[in-house]
């Protein structure tokens, strides 16, 4: 079959956009930052490997319910909606997956099945995703599932609910639901008719979790060059509602390398049903890193993690930049999550889309607690003032099997580790191994090749000397 170019079906003149700034401002430390003798997954907020699951695109993770979380995303096949639950984000990656709806095998929603999102609503759950017909796969719309049964692994429980039927009747795909003091609104992306782009996003309120009440806002089209390479899309979107304001993440241009993320941002007493109430930021929030070797990240989703404080950023990348053919039918866009950060303005961090590995850490010495261990490329630096987030995160990595101990990684250039060089603390290629000693107020570095020597602070540098109480012991976070 000629794979239909889906978003070369729409012609027309693009609209403006409405651009403003957000403020940047230097790091603070996590809230949850751990005291070093708590359980990893405590300390780390987000005790997960990525990537978490392979080959499961648009990945969503609900808040923890009941103490479970449950898992859908879209499948390289395009033909099922699956579900998979689990006590912990992390128990996700491993956990059995039911096929909760099949597309019939003809007629209606019998084509592409895209981006299912799981939402409790009034008691019950429900499905919204999207899909196309057997005759085209591409008339893309929307569609509801409902199920009464408190697990929604439970195929038995499923019925559909019906399309969700907006102002057009055209290319509509990606609907996420959110409650904002006591009202409920959809947001979803759709082609409108007479505006040249291949998707723009939408907000209306709902009248009920399958139906939307108001004539729908369009809150953004793809104008900026990170949005239009390849196609012209906005899509993807995902809320999360802090410090005062909503928070609208949404993914860009074609689904391959150039695919990122920008942010939309309204205050938390606005009108959401007011254009105007919304501020893009000019620039995306979440793009391709080289060094951590993750491509095309985006068409992401937020959650809690297990601690109940640390906010999660649930995404899509691929580990590879080329690819052959249509990057659609390309099956390895892998769920992946990491911790996300925030501003001391409130606003969100996003950082860099963090490579292949376990938990990622900070560290801050207990007598310094608001400073944080930091490179600049080679030095390691102890200071407060970390403009780049991904400088300053780790990780642990176990070192010879079974030997105990550990060498610490850079994240951002993942081929460094923090070094002991002729006595001076580097970042360098090689991977100093070190014992991590965890106690009551803190973890303790310990040299593995100089039991006497432990990593400490002086004057701003991360560097080696005796054990000294609070100056040789760090918080994680
Ligand atoms: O992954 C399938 C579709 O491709 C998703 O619905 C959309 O967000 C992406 O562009």
């Amino acid at each position: 079959m000629a794979t239909l170019d889906r978003r070369a079906l729409i012609k027309g003149a693009a609209a403006a956009g409405i651009v403003a700034g957000l403020s940047t401002s230097a790091l603070t430390r996590s809230a949850t930052a751990g005291d070093g003798d708590r359980p990893d997954a405590e300390i780390y907020g987000v005790p997960s490997v990525n990537p978490l699951i392979e080959q499961r695109a648009d990945p969503f993770i609900t808040p923890r319910t009941d103490g479970m979380y449950y898992f859908t995303g879209s499948v390289p096949e395009y033909d099922r909606l699956v579900v998979r639950g689990a006590p912990t984000i992390a128990g996700l990656g491993g956990a059995p997956e039911t096929v909760v709806w099949r597309r019939p095998a003809s007629g209606r929603m019998g084509g592409h099945v895209w981006a299912p999102e799981l939402h409790r609503v009034g008691g019950r759950w429900y499905i919204y995703f999207a899909a196309g017909d057997s005759d085209d796969v591409f008339r893309i719309r929307m569609y509801v599932l409902e199920s009464p049964l408190p697990d929604p692994r439970d195929p038995a429980g499923w019925t559909l609910r019906g399309q969700i039927a907006t102002e057009w009747d055209s290319f509509s795909l990606d609907a996420t639901t959110f409650a904002h003091r006591g009202r409920r609104y959809l947001v979803w992306a759709q082609s409108e008719p007479e505006i040249a782009v291949n998707s723009s996003l939408y907000i209306a309120r709902m009248d009920t979790p399958w139906s939307i009440s108001t004539k729908p806002v369009r809150l953004t089209t793809p104008t900026r060059s990170w949005e239009i390479q390849g196609f012209r899309v906005n899509e993807g979107a995902a809320i999360i509602v802090r410090n005062g304001r909503v928070f609208l993440t949404f993914s860009a241009s074609a689904t391959d390398a150039r695919y990122c993320m920008g942010l939309l941002t309204a205050d938390a007493g606005a009108d959401l049903l007011d254009r105007a109430s919304w501020v893009k930021t000019p620039d995306p929030v979440f793009v391709t890193n080289e060094r951590t070797g993750q491509y095309g990240p985006g068409h992401n989703t937020f959650t809690v993690a297990e601690d109940g404080v640390t906010d999660v950023l649930v995404y899509h990348a691929r580990d590879y930049r080329d690819i052959t053919g249509d990057p659609l039918y390309d099956p390895n866009r892998h769920t992946r999550v990491q911790k996300l950060y925030w501003h001391r303005d409130g606003t969100p961090l996003f950082g860099v889309p963090v490579g292949k590995g376990g938990p990622i850490v900070r560290l801050s010495p207990v007598d310094s607690r608001a400073a944080l261990v930091h490179h600049d490329g080679s030095a390691l630096l102890v200071r407060r003032d970390v403009r780049e987030l991904a400088t300053s995160q780790f990780r642990f990595v176990a070192g010879a099997a079974g030997d105990g101990t550990e060498s610490i990684q850079s994240v951002d250039l993942p081929d460094r580790y923090i070094s002991v060089v002729d006595g001076t603390v580097q970042l360098t290629a090689t991977a100093t191994a070190f014992h991590r000693l965890r106690g009551p107020r803190g973890i303790a570095l310990r040299l593995a090749a100089d039991p006497g020597r432990y990593l400490t602070h002086d004057r701003g540098r991360l560097t080696l000397g005796p054990a000294a109480g609070d100056r040789t012991r760090f918080l994680l976070s």
